[in-house]
C-alpha cells in the first residue's frame, strides 16, 4: 500500500555544477522509474539549476530546511514560498545536524512542519535518539517526543502530504547501520504512535523511511521489513552508482 521512497541529502556537499552533473548522471538511468518515489535534496545553491536538470523527470526536489516565517528580517535564512518558486516539493526537517548544531528545537521543527504543510511543500521530518540516549534506554521516549512535538497541530487530513525520516544518530555518518530488528521496533512504534494520534488508516498510509549509513549492501534488508518504506541517504547519495543502486534495491 506504500509506495517506497528514496531520498538523497547532499548535506554541505557540491556546488551546482557538481550537482548538475550528479543529477545527470542518476536521470540518465532512472530518471522515469515509475514504481519507487525518488527526492534529491541538493543545498539551497543548486536547487535551481538542480530543477532544470530534472525537467520532465519524474524524480522531485527537496530542501534540507527552511525557515518558517513569511518573510522579513531573517538573515540568512529561506521561505516556503521561496522554495516552491524553485520547483521544490519536499523539504527536510529537523535534521539531527540542524538540532545539534543550530540549535532546532521541537518547537521550532513544529513550526516548519506546519508552514511547509501551509505552502504544499512535503515535510520529510527527522527523529531519532543518539547513542547517550539509546545506552540510558530512552530511545522510544525521544522518539515519541520528537514525534508528538513535530507533529503538534498538523491535522489527520495533512497526514497524506507528511513522511518521517528515523535516524538514529549514532548511525549517522558512523558507518554503524542500526540493525534490521533496531530499526523496524523504532518504525512499528512510530506507526502505533501514529495510529494513536490519526487512526489507523491515515498511520498505514504514512512512509517512515529509514537514514544512517544506508548503503546498497544493507538496504535490501532494511527495506524487507514490514514498517521500513524507504531511506533518506547521506554518503551513499553523494554518487550517482549508489544512489542508483540504492533506488534499484527499493523497486
Ligand atoms: P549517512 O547516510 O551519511 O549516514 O547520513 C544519513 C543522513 O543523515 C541522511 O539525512
Amino acid at each position: 500500500i506504500r509506495r517506497k521512497l528514496i531520498a538523497g541529502n547532499w548535506k554541505m556537499n557540491k556546488t551546482a555544477a557538481d550537482g548538475v552533473a550528479l543529477t545527470k548522471d542518476i536521470v540518465a538511468e532512472i530518471g522515469r522509474i515509475g514504481s519507487v518515489d525518488v527526492v534529491l535534496c541538493p543545498p539551497f545553491t543548486a536547487l535551481e539549476s538542480v530543477a532544470k536538470a530534472l525537467e520532465g523527470q519524474s524524480i522531485k526536489l527537496g530542501a534540507q530546511n527552511m525557515n518558517p516565517e513569511k518573510g522579513g528580517a531573517f538573515t540568512g535564512e529561506v521561505s516556503a514560498e521561496m522554495l516552491r518558486g524553485l520547483f521544490v516539493s519536499h523539504v527536510i526537517l529537523g535534521h539531527s545536524e540542524r538540532r545539534t548544531f543550530f540549535g532546532d528545537t521541537d518547537a521550532f521543527v513544529n513550526k516548519k512542519v506546519i508552514a511547509a504543510l501551509a505552502n504544499q511543500l512535503k515535510p520529510i521530518l527527522c527523529v531519532g535518539e543518539t547513542l547517550a540516549e539509546r545506552e540510558a534506554g530512552s530511545t522510544l521516549a525521544v522518539v515519541q517526543r520528537h514525534v508528538e512535538q513535530g507533529l503538534a497541530g498538523v491535522t489527520a487530513e495533512q497526514m497524506a502530504a507528511v513522511i518521517i525520516a528515523y535516524e538514529p544518530v549514532w548511525a549517522i555518518g558512523t558507518g554503524k547501520v542500526a540493525t534490521t530488528a533496531q530499526a523496524q521496533e523504532v518504525h512499528a512504534f512510530i506507526r502505533d504512535l501514529l495510529t494513536k494520534l490519526y487512526g489507523a488508516p491515515v498511520a498505514q498510509k504514512v512512509r517512515i523511511l529509514y537514514g544512517g549509513s544506508m548503503k546498497p549492501s544493507n538496504a535490501p534488508e532494511l527495506l524487507a521489513e514490514k514498517d521500513i518504506d524507504g531511506g533518506l541517504i547521506g554518503g551513499a547519495a553523494l554518487e550517482a552508482r549508489s544512489f542508483i543502486d540504492l533506488v534499484k534495491a527499493a523497486e
